[in-house]
């Protein structure tokens, strides 16, 4: 750094600034949380834990000829931030521009993280391992052992009650992974048949309900996360069915395996940064 001639009140306003430096050096930024953060969201948490160290008034060229016409401190962070990248706790990679993701942990600390949201859980048919350990998995409802006389062993347990179609209870960008495996079938909810016990039901309600449900599952879900949705084109096509959510899948099924010209499809839809 070329330094520049300092005077008094400047002088008194760098030490603050370098006292910050060597705060953020010894805590290594523990102030912002694990996860993906705008860098203006790590310059506001710093600011919140140290208010009477980032001195907006002392710029970057009060202190360098060759800097910038923004606040020292800030360059200050972004000095920690890069020494924290070396250290491998903060990485910029496939994030959009101004992003950095943060972890804290070491990576065997990560082992018990709740990475997946199993949006629509029911009987756990389609998973090899019914009991992930980083998986949670959620339902709308839940229903005994002994529901299903042709399937005595089948339930409906899931860990968490939670309704897609309202808001959810969990903060944005929850998730690396999302399956969301909806019922096919639109029926009121009393009608009853083993397929729509088992499968649950899409109400009268379904075009609103499986919008919402996209929108509020995409906002839970982590940025650069995936959601697998499948869906079987029972009652509704699968072009209606795409059509009401704002974002495409990248790829998926374009053949359906079919029974009685009906078929599954599975989809990937990617959150790619805007
Ligand atoms: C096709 S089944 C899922 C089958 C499951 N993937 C399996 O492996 O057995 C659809 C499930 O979505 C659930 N469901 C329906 N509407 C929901 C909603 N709004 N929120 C959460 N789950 C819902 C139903 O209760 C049903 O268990």
């Amino acid at each position: 750094m070329k330094k520049k001639p300092i005077y008094p009140m400047e002088n008194i306003k760098l030490n603050a600034v370098k006292l910050l430096s060597k705060k953020l050096s010894k805590d290594g930024l523990k102030c912002v949380p694990e996860g993906v953060h705008h860098i203006n969201e790590i310059y506001d948490l710093v600011k919140a834990t140290y208010p009477e160290l980032c001195d907006d008034t002392l710029l970057c060229k009060d202190v360098c000829s060759c800097g910038a016409n923004q606040p020292e401190w800030k360059h200050r962070v972004r000095n920690i931030m890069t020494r924290l990248k070396n250290k491998g706790r903060a990485t910029k990679g496939l994030l959009a521009r101004g992003y950095w993701r943060i972890s804290w942990r070491e990576a065997d600390q990560y082992m018990d993280e709740i990475a997946i949201l199993d949006a629509t859980c029911g009987g756990r048919m389609i998973w090899f391992n019914k009991n992930h350990p980083n998986t949670l998995y959620m339902d709308v409802r839940s229903m005994p052992n002994g529901t299903l006389t042709t399937q005595p062993n089948w339930a409906v347990k899931p860990d968490v009650i939670g309704d897609w179609s309202k808001k959810l209870d969990f903060p944005d960008w929850s998730f690396h992974h999302i399956c969301w495996d909806i019922p096919h079938v639109v029926a009121e909810p009393n009608e009853k048949s083993i397929i729509l016990t088992k499968y649950g039901v899409l109400n009268p309600t379904w075009e609103k309900d499986v919008a919402n449900g996209f929108k509020e599952l995409w906002r839970v879900l982590k940025p650069y996360g995936t959601l697998n949705f499948k869906y079987a084109d029972i009652d509704i096509k699968v072009s209606k069915m795409l059509s009401l959510f704002p974002v495409q899948p990248l790829y998926g099924t374009r053949t359906k395996k079919a029974v009685n010209g009906h078929g599954t499809y599975w989809f990937t839809f990617v959150k790619i940064p805007e």
